[in-house]
């Protein structure tokens, strides 16, 4: 137990020179991926010598933010190994961390796979690799399997803590790995993690979906819904504070059923008013919440936190209640909507978003105009719009009376226009005011200017250089174009 906490230190900044190599493999996690590690950056070492340069590898995220954090965790192995990190494809080691939550993010894959391959032929000891939510679903792998040869190693979202492992097996057995687990009750804790932005931070607070939403694959790719525990998360968090994180982000696919299933039961309102606590940290998020669990509890922890931000992230899926049933969402439109009015009545400078689907096998007219209805009323500060894409295996693609594309789409662009002319009036809400913004990079457009999160999750951009990076700002926000702000700081 000593050993492994020394060879640890702090966010997985491990010591691999630690490990005995030598040895055969622990059996135990995570130090058998640790003796992995050390393996193979012995071979990425070497391989280094033999070209006389350094080794690069590159992760590719597709889909939400669970991925982008897998893709920190999984960047923070590659780099415990030796490899250097790059945003370019053209490295020795590209990962894709796939999603397949609609047919056009398969696509997509699939297009730049096409592009790897070409890459591939010019420089044949690249290692391709893919890995993610696509990778569960059988028929995916089978099509990599045959169609993709140039695809050097596979493994799914339930093992992705075993890279290193699989990694050792590709470089010394020069042979094709596939590894997909159809379901894990492990999580496997402290393994290094390679941060995105050094003042931000997501933190899983749990794994997988039990809900089952009859359009939805999560479920079936990401497995069934474990919380991790409370000191945990705590512990991970006091940590992120102490490097500087100063926003945290709390990523579980249905935050409001936290802890219901641990040992000792714990409500997410009360983790929440646990990592409240934590100095350093300044600003708490989450996501995402499925308004059949968002409880009263939850509300009146957001209204009286200092720290929890004003944004509430509410997906409603459709405002027909007869859609939403068939959606097996377990809320009704008048639920919905009470719900939404005594949010906003409790928190009146909360911003309500959401994502909508358009098109859900059965929608008829009415019920389209139930989802336009619940948008007027709401008035979402705004709102992710999904054209409904059949997910194989899933109850709802089955159904017969799917929807065709060209009843569909003119139904997005109707709810889409709806959607910007509401998100744009709201943006003007808080001109004129002071808020706080936490700035996250130099203006893409404009070097002179910083652009900063506000609370409500806006973006606001204003004068300010590179120091600012990292900081909470008092800012006066002088214009609203629709969708951020232009602003000027406070002194
Ligand atoms: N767990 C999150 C959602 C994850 S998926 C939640 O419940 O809020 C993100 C969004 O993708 C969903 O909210 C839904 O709007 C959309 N989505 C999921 N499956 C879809 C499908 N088959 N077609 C279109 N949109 C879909
Ligand atoms: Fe999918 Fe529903 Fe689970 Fe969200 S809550 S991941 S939409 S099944
Ligand atoms: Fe996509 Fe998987 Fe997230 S399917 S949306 S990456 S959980």
């Amino acid at each position: 137990m000593e050993d492994r906490q020394e060879s640890r230190g702090i966010f997985g900044e491990i010591n691999l020179d630690r490990v005995d190599v030598t040895a055969p493999p622990p059996a135990e996690e995570p130090e058998r991926q640790y003796y992995f590690m050390a393996r193979d950056r012995e071979l990425v070492r070497a391989k280094e010598a033999e070209l006389g340069r350094s080794l690069r590898a590159c992760v590719v995220t597709f889909g939400c933010q669970m991925n982008a954090k897998d893709s920190e965790k999984l960047l923070g192995i590659l780099r415990a190994i030796g490899y250097e990190e790059t945003d370019s494809e053209d490295a020795d080691f590209v990962l894709y961390n796939t999603c397949t939550v609609r047919e056009n993010a398969n696509q997509r894959l699939y297009g730049r796979l096409g592009q790897t391959n070409s890459r591939k032929r010019e420089k044949p000891q690249m290692l391709v690799a893919l890995c993610g939510c696509m990778m569960q679903e059988a028929e995916e792998v089978e099509k990599v399997r045959k169609s993709y040869p140039f695809v050097d190693l596979v493994f799914g979202t339930h093992n992705i803590f075993k890279l290193a492992e699989l990694l050792y097996l590709c470089l010394t057995e020069k042979c094709r790995v596939i590894d997909v687990w159809e379901s894990t009750e492990q999580i496997v804790e402290e393994l290094p993690a390679e941060r995105k932005y050094p003042f931000k931070s997501g933190v899983n607070i749990m794994f997988g979906c039990n809900n089952f939403c009859s359009y939805c694959i999560v479920p079936y790719v990401r497995g069934r819904e474990r919380s991790r525990a409370p000191e945990d998360i705590l512990d991970e968090i006091r940590r992120l504070a102490a490097d500087g994180v100063k926003e945290a982000m709390l990523l579980g696919q249905n935050v409001n059923s936290y802890g219901k299933n641990l040992p000792e039961p714990i409500t997410f309102a009360e983790l929440l008013r646990r990592v409240e606590e934590i100095d350093g940290i300044e600003r708490i998020r989450f996501m995402a919440s499925h308004p059949k669990d968002l409880s009263d509890e939850l509300i009146q922890v957001m209204r009286d936190s200092k720290k929890i931000c004003r944004h509430l992230h509410l997906p409603l899926q459709s405002g027909s209640s007869r859609i939403l049933k068939l959606m097996n969402r377990k809320y009704d439109k008048e639920q919905y909507l009470d719900l939404a009015a005594k949010i906003q009545r409790e928190i009146p400078d909360i911003s309500l978003t959401t994502d909508i689907i358009v098109g859900f096998p059965g929608e008829t007219e009415e019920d389209f105009e139930e989802t336009m209805d619940v948008v007027r009323k709401v008035r979402y500060d705004s709102a992710f719009t999904f054209l409904y894409s059949p997910r194989t295996g899933t109850p709802a693609a089955a159904r017969e009376d799917q929807v065709p594309p060209e009843v569909a789409k003119p139904r997005f662009d109707r709810l889409l226009r709806e959607v910007q002319q509401i998100a744009a009036e709201r943006c003007g809400r808080d001109l004129g005011t002071v808020q706080t913004a936490l700035v996250e990079e130099i203006d893409s457009h404009d070097p002179s200017l910083v652009t900063g999160r506000l609370s409500n999750n806006l973006m606001v951009h204003f004068p300010g250089d590179a120091r600012l990076i990292g900081h909470l700002v008092p800012v006066r926000l002088t214009e609203a174009h629709g969708f951020y702000y232009m602003g000027q700081p406070e002194s």
